[in-house]
């Protein structure tokens, strides 16, 4: 299933992250804004547990999150997506999935791979661009071998054929993002996009 982030903010903040003049310092600011939308968004069946809580005054009842949240970024550009969603949920637990498309087949290879236990958990698998969704298919197959089992993907901009890969693949994996987006250019980067998020984000 498909969502995309509707609040007014999402829609400036996409629009600055396309402009080709925003810098890195913007682009970071604009990142962190746009990941805490999708968070909100991605997390809003949470299962909460009720419990008690000591005010000033007296006892009354409360709410916890009832399970783990766990946080798999996509390496590289994924990472700019981690620090916001720990802003919100401090005690997240951060898993690195590694991967890098190759520049003239656009496929993803596996590099490295690092996961917290994952059975029980919801786990939030953030990279900015879906794309062809080679990454984002290859990532969650390894959330799931691990024992993921209630999964989201999270994304700043998403292509068609992206979004269709994941549904193909993984129709229980609800897909969120800042934008939809025409399709994809020969040399599978996205229309009208915002470039190569990695080396925007990080200047390279
Ligand atoms: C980009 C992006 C995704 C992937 C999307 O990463 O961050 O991971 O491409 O493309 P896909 O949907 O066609 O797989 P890239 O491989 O350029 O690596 P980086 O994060 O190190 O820049
Ligand atoms: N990765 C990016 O960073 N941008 C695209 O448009 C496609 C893949």
């Amino acid at each position: 299933m498909l969502n995309i982030i509707k609040h007014p903010l999402a829609l400036h903040v996409v629009t600055r992250l396309r402009d080709k003049t925003t810098k890195p310092a913007e682009f970071r600011v604009l990142c962190h804004h746009l990941s805490v939308l999708l968070a909100l968004e991605a997390t809003r069946d949470l299962e909460m547990r009720e419990m008690s809580v000591n005010t000033p005054l007296e006892v009354c009842a409360g709410h916890e999150l009832a399970k783990p949240l766990v946080v798999a970024p996509i390496l590289r550009a994924g990472l700019g997506m981690v620090e916001p969603i720990v802003s919100l949920f401090p005690d997240v637990s951060i898993g690195c999935i590694g991967l890098e498309r190759d520049h003239a087949t656009a496929r993803a290879r596996s590099y490295y791979c690092k996961l917290p236990p994952l059975a029980g958990t919801r786990v939030l698998v953030v990279d900015p661009m879906l794309a062809t969704g080679g990454s984002a298919v290859q990532a969650i197959d390894v959330v799931k071998q691990s024992g993921g089992t209630e999964i989201c993907m999270l994304n700043i901009v998403a292509a068609p054929e992206g979004v269709a890969a994941v549904e193909k693949a993984h129709p229980d994996v609800p897909v969120y993002t800042g934008a939809l987006d025409r399709g994809l250019n020969g040399m599978k980067y996205i229309l009208p996009g915002l470039g190569d998020f990695g080396d925007r984000l990080y200047g390279t």
